[in-house]
This record gives C-alpha cells, structure tokens and sequence, in this order.
C-alpha cells in the first residue's frame, strides 16, 4: 500500500522545509527534481518502457545525472541510480549530499535493493534520497532509512587480516 501521508507536494512550503531538513538549498532542490525528471528522457529502456531518472548533488555542489539502459539480456540491463553513481565516482566525485530519483508513476518508485547496496558504498546513512512521482510530488528518507542495518565498506577487517587470524 501506498503511504500518502510520506508524499510531499512540490509546492513552496513542502519544498522549503524539506530541503531545511535534508541540509540542501531550495536551488538545489529544484535542480534535482529538475534534473533527474529530464534525465528520464535519456533512458534506454526498450523492454520494460519504465524511465527512470537519477540525479546525485556532490558535496561540492556539482549534479551528475543517469538514466537506466536496459539490454536485450534482461538482467544486463543497470539502474539510473548505478549508471549515475558509476559516472559520479568515475568523474572523481567520492562525497555526496543528496541522491534523486525520477519516475512516470505516482506514488513515487525507490530505489531497487541494489542500487541501495550501490549508493551505501558512496554515501553517508543520513543521506536523503529524494524519490519524484511523474508530477514532482515526492517521498524522502534517509540511506539509513531505506538500508537499515546495512553492510558498508567500514565493516570489512582490512585485506589479509583474516587470512592471517585464520592461519
Ligand atoms: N529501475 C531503475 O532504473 N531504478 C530503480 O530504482 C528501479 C528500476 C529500472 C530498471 C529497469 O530498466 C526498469 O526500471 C524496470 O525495472
């Protein structure tokens, strides 16, 4: 079930507060509505005809943008969110303050479990992931919230060490 009471319209007052608690500026929110619903019109998504848009704020106020590409092997095909992190990191970005995600449908989609996985490698837990239903409502939570107890780079022992404690 939808859950209307976490749906947030693009009204001023909405926006304002959400960008208030989510540490962004009201600019930068607009751009990353703006952006990741234009991203959707760089899908490639022949299979599933389902756009999706992903816009990601670095922390040095940069905006990177992707959009899903599919494959005629389905399971090939990546996510906007992975497509847009993978030209983030490879264009030397590695802190981020804000993740977007743009679709056609109303309630707004999330991001699939990997593509939570995926930007748990890059992002801190607080950050929010702003989701765009096909009006510019929209849902927000935290990494934390849609990746709880999550497994991240800082877990991992450093190389060797446990093939050391092993013997
Ligand atoms: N898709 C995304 O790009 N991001 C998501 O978070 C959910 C799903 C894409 C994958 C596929 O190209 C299409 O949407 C249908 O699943």
């Amino acid at each position: 079930m939808s859950s209307p009471n976490l749906l947030f319209s693009d009204n001023e007052a909405d926006v304002s507060q959400a960008a208030k608690t989510y540490g962004i500026t009201t600019a930068q929110f607009e751009a990353l509505l703006s952006r990741s619903t234009d991203a959707k019109a760089t899908a490639y998504c022949p299979y599933s005809q389902f756009r999706v848009g992903a816009t990601i704020l670095t922390e040095d106020g940069a905006f990177v943008d992707g959009a899903n590409v599919e494959n005629a092997a389905y399971p090939v095909g990546t996510c906007a969110e992975r497509v847009a992190f993978g030209k983030a990191v490879t264009g030397g970005h590695r802190k981020f303050k804000a993740v977007a995600v743009a679709t056609d449908i109303s309630p707004p989609a999330s991001p699939c479990g990997m593509c939570r996985q995926f930007i748990r490698e890059f992002c801190d837990l607080k950050t929010p992931i702003f989701m765009f239903d096909k009006d510019g409502a929209f849902i927000v939570m935290r990494l934390e919230q849609l990746l709880p107890l999550s497994f991240g780079p800082e877990a991992l022992p450093p190389p060797g060490s446990l093939t050391a404690a092993r013997g």
